[in-house]
């Protein structure tokens, strides 16, 4: 599953024997991706979309694993942009059903976020460390992101339905949720999808931006140039191995 509609395409134009299905407003390529049997579909932004996606993945494409990729704006200073994060535990950052739950725990429930799955984290921390070393950038892109040597990191997540872009709200965001690294809008929700059908999970992001007033500048150049250049190398070594 990918947020990013490019990021999708790049991993299509890989796919052999593909088939389509469009059904709720995506379509669903299925075929064989370096060896693997696989369903490609680009969710659309947000936890609703990315919700039914991921169940109609589980329900009627009997898929026994799910992998997402997408960009994410940092919260956590160590990160720059062009690093990876490798979610561990997701966590939904609009979830506020107080004064009925504490703030941030999902209703029923009993926690405020869910974990990735152990082994498809671990794997895909090895796919992305060895492809980040590869230096796989052209100069011209590291210079335009100044990216220099970026680095892959393993730490929790949130998801919501708002795109950050203000400092005051990534601070505030990152007192309440001292552990988490970065922010996007789908990962936390795909992951309770996951929990509910016990289907392995695992999410990747590139930090595109640092969620404050600067996360809208070239956010979609950004994605061409670099997420869809990481997400297709991971994802090919991840496969491949
Ligand atoms: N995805 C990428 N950057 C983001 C941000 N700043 N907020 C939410 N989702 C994002």
């Amino acid at each position: 599953m990918s947020a990013m509609l490019e990021e999708m395409e790049s991993l299509l134009e890989a796919l052999e024997n593909p088939t389509a299905q469009e059904t709720g407003n995506r379509t669903y390529y299925t075929g064989i991706l370096w060896g693997q049997e696989v369903v490609l579909v680009f969710s659309r932004w947000g936890k609703v979309a990315s919700t039914t996606t991921a169940a109609h993945l589980i329900l009627e494409h009997k898929v026994d694993r799910i992998l997402f990729s997408g960009v994410a704006g940092a919260i956590d200073p160590s990160l720059r942009i062009g690093d990876i994060v490798i979610g561990t535990q997701l966590y939904q950052h609009d979830m506020d059903a107080r004064p009925l739950y504490p703030q941030f725990e999902i209703p029923l429930v009993h926690r405020s976020y869910f974990e990735t799955d152990d082994s498809l984290r671990y794997q895909l921390l090895q796919a992305a460390t060895h492809f980040v070393q590869s230096d796989p950038l052209s100069e011209t892109t590291k210079k335009e992101f100044r990216i220099t040597s970026p680095t892959v990191k393993e730490g929790a997540i949130a998801s919501g339905d708002r795109f950050i872009s203000d400092t005051e709200d990534a601070t505030t965001l990152k007192r309440l949720l001292p552990n988490v690294l970065c922010v996007e809008m789908e990962g936390a929700a795909v992951a309770q999808v996951c929990a509910d059908y016990n289907t392995p999970f695992a999410l990747i992001r590139t930090i595109s931006d640092t969620a404050d007033d600067t996360a809208d500048i070239d956010f979609m150049t950004f994605v061409k140039e670099v997420a869809t250049v990481y997400t297709k190398g991971i994802i090919y070594k991840y496969l491949s191995n």
